[in-house]
């Protein structure tokens, strides 16, 4: 039967597609879109290949979805080709995975290496006679790039093994990357001059979009000492080429042989005997995947003998003993389809980007944040443009910046709006050496919506269930004109409005408790300019009661700790306003207690002095842990260094930290040192 015209056009489409895009990521180190969105181009092409044979071609665009060579650097030959791997994208294609090891070794007990797939680069790197003599990219598994002069800029990559038998040749293969922090930096000095650029009326350039694009970039830089400066790192994970002994049985070995070589290998690495293991392996980093210093984008299951692998062997394109699981994308493609401005509570004007919606690391996304005017300039971003977004866990959406081979012909840069979009639409303002725009209008709703949110919030005086719908609602109505009105509302007014009575009783008791709430928290819910928690505690620790903070002078709220000039000027001039003094005596007439200052005295047993901690600990979980440290005024840190006051080591610790505690001397300590250590200061 005829293939349909429509398929076959959509094949041919496809297609043109996947190579363009492959070209812009690999080729040209730019990608448009999201790697999610090419993962379904790919996929579609390959259903439709798959139920139409007789479309594909000779050679298709899915056998070589690794690089076109750059002219730029000589080719090398993989005499063992880098192999892909195959994905698992859920928890059922890992277990099907599984099942087919198992059936290729006829159930017999299996082990496997859990290892974290960092998204990089990937990179052989070649010793003959413990000498380093060459680096290559992948490029398309069989033939690669000679990066050699720029790898060996890279700290982390031994020039020599000084270790005695070394192999006469031996192949590691790993991943390059580059760490967040380092793209961060990058990524900054790329906008800065931006700035500059488009500030001289220049054009901006192209900034990378996230730190492997960033690390291809660099990697392929003609000029190896610019390779020096961006600060890339590698870790290794997998043999390659060997010509003589040692001999190894397993993949752990070979892990820990390369460890002992010199060679950086990710403390992660797990050896586990189960498939349930396995899984809460990749469920715990698809959890805690940034706290890491630098991304992954899955888990790598590799089968740990090497004689079980030998039996597995490869299909045409991947190891059948090893699997890519990967995690749910955090970058994606859609359409901005407006850009507006919101005010803040300070009046601070911050565009956005209104979104077709799009899930982004397993949550819808339908707007992000643009920050500043400047930052809309520097991206470049238009309504009408389909645009990279970006979501890191917790983090608040970034669009990452537009695709610009679609952006629609007759699309004009945005243009800041001159007044404010609330109905009063007073002129926004930006001061001479500001970066922000803002509305000034004291008047102006928006600005009194966001300081009622912010008063209630978790920050502020935590009014359970009084979030933004609740204030917008009230606001509208005219029931709130501040937040002292909160402490007025009764159930007649909330039922009034439309609230059920399960939900007016609810935050009529939320309201209530609040009454009681610390006085730092009713300091901070103020939205005072520059008083955060920490001074608000000083004054609260100080004063002992809201009277007492207003009527102090300046001079007075100055000489506190943590409170300096700019705090103190903040706050007095916050009380001096008649608007506020309403505010205080509505909260005064509602209820609200001014002088409960609740303080936690915990003995500043640590002050100075930073531990890290490693591993799981019986009696505290990580947070806990880490706020012991700080509530004792030490520091809690992620990284061992000279610095270190004492390193607790848990169970299952990260070996890098216990490596560096001991190559430092740093004293190491268990739990129940930690509980002393808490309690006094000293060590043993
Ligand atoms: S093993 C034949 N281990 O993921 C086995 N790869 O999707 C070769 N990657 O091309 C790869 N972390 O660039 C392996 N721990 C890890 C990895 C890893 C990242 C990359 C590598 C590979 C790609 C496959």
């Amino acid at each position: 039967m005829a293939v349909a015209k429509r398929v076959v056009a959509r094949a041919t489409e496809l297609r043109e597609l996947i190579a363009y895009h492959n070209d812009r990521y690999f080729g040209a180190d730019d990608p448009e879109i999201s790697d999610a969105d090419f993962d379904e181009l790919v996929r579609e092409l390959r259903a439709l290949e798959a139920e139409h044979p007789e479309l594909v071609p000779e050679r298709s665009v899915l056998d070589a979805p690794g690089a076109p060579r750059s002219t730029t650097f000589a080719p090398v030959i993989h005499r063992l080709p880098m192999t892909s791997l195959d994905n698992a994208m859920d928890e059922d294609e890992l277990r099907a995975w599984g099942e087919r090891v198992a059936k290729g070794l006829d159930d017999e007990v299996v082990r496997y290496v859990c290892e974290l797939k960092i998204d990089g680069l990937a990179l052989s790197l070649r010793y003959e006679n413990g000498t380093y003599v060459q680096a290559a990219t992948r490029g398309d598994g069989k033939v690669g790039e000679d990066v050699t002069a720029n790898v060996r800029t890279i700290g982390e990559v031994p020039n020599v093994l000084r270790v005695a038998g070394v192999p006469a040749v031996l192949e590691v293969r790993g991943e390059v990357y580059m760490s967040k922090t380092a793209f961060e930096k990058l990524r900054h000095e790329k906008m800065r001059e931006n700035a500059d650029r488009v500030a001289a009326g220049r054009k901006p350039q192209p900034v990378p979009a996230n730190p492997r694009n960033a690390g291809a970039g660099s990697l392929r830089q003609k000029d190896p000492a610019v390779t020096a400066t961006r600060e890339l790192s590698m870790w290794v994970y997998q043999l390659g080429e060997v010509e003589g002994t040692p001999a190894f049985t397993s993949h752990h070995d070979t892990l820990d042989y390369l460890r002992s070589l010199g060679f950086p290998v990710n403390p992660e690495v797990r050896v586990v005997d189960s498939l349930a293991e396995v899984i809460t392996f990749c469920a715990h980093w698809q959890e805690h995947r940034n706290e890491l210093p630098y991304i992954i984008d899955g888990v790598v299951v590799k089968v740990d003998d090497l004689g079980q692998r030998e039996r597995l062997g490869y299909t045409s394109k991947a190891p059948r003993w090893a699997v890519a699981v990967k995690f749910p994308p955090e970058e994606r493609t859609t359409l901005l389809r407006d850009i507006k401005v919101s005010i803040g509570r300070t009046g601070r004007a911050t565009p956005f980007a209104e979104l077709e919606p799009v899930v982004v690391a397993g949550s819808t996304v339908s707007m992000a944040t643009l920050h500043n005017r400047e930052q809309v300039q520097v991206k470049d971003v238009r309504p009408g443009d389909t645009v990279v977004v970006r979501k890191a866990g917790d983090v608040i959406p970034e669009v990452v910046g537009p695709v610009l081979s679609k952006r629609p012909k007759n699309s004009k840069p945005w243009k800041f709006p001159s007044t404010c979009p609330c109905e009063l639409k007073s002129t926004l303002v930006q001061r001479e050496g500001e970066s922000d725009t803002r509305c000034v209008e004291p008047e102006c709703p928006h600005q009194r919506d966001q300081k009622i949110i912010h008063f209630t919030s978790r920050g502020g005086m935590d009014i359970e269930g009084f979030g933004e719908k609740t204030v917008y609602k009230l606001s509208d109505a005219d029931v709130l004109q501040d937040a002292g009105d909160i402490y007025s509302l009764t159930p007649e007014v909330l039922l009034a409005q439309g609230f059920g009575e399960g939900q007016t009783a609810n935050l009529l008791k939320a309201i209530d408790g609040s009454r009681m709430a610390p006085l730092q928290k009713l300091l901070v819910a103020l939205g005072i300019k520059h008083l955060g928690p920490s001074a608000a505690e000083s004054l609260a620790r100080r004063f002992g009661s809201l009277d007492a903070v207003s009527s102090a002078s300046m001079r007075d709220l100055a000489a506190i700790d943590g409170v300096g000039d700019v705090i103190a000027e903040s706050v007095a001039s916050w009380f001096s306003d008649e608007r506020h003094r309403t505010l205080v005596d509505k909260l005064r007439r509602g209820g609200v207690r001014f002088d409960n200052v609740t303080v936690v005295d915990v003995p500043q047993t640590l002050l100075g002095k930073t531990v890290v901690v490693t591993g799981t600990l019986s009696g505290f979980g990580r947070e806990a842990a880490e706020q012991a440290i700080k509530d004792r005024g030490g520091k809690s840190s992620g990284s061992v260094s000279g610095r270190t006051f004492a390193l607790v080591v848990g169970d299952d610790p990260g070996t890098s930290k216990v490596k560096k505690a001991v190559e430092l001397g740093i004293p190491r300590i268990g739990e129940e040192e930690f509980v002393r250590l808490l309690e006094t200061g000293e060590l043993g």
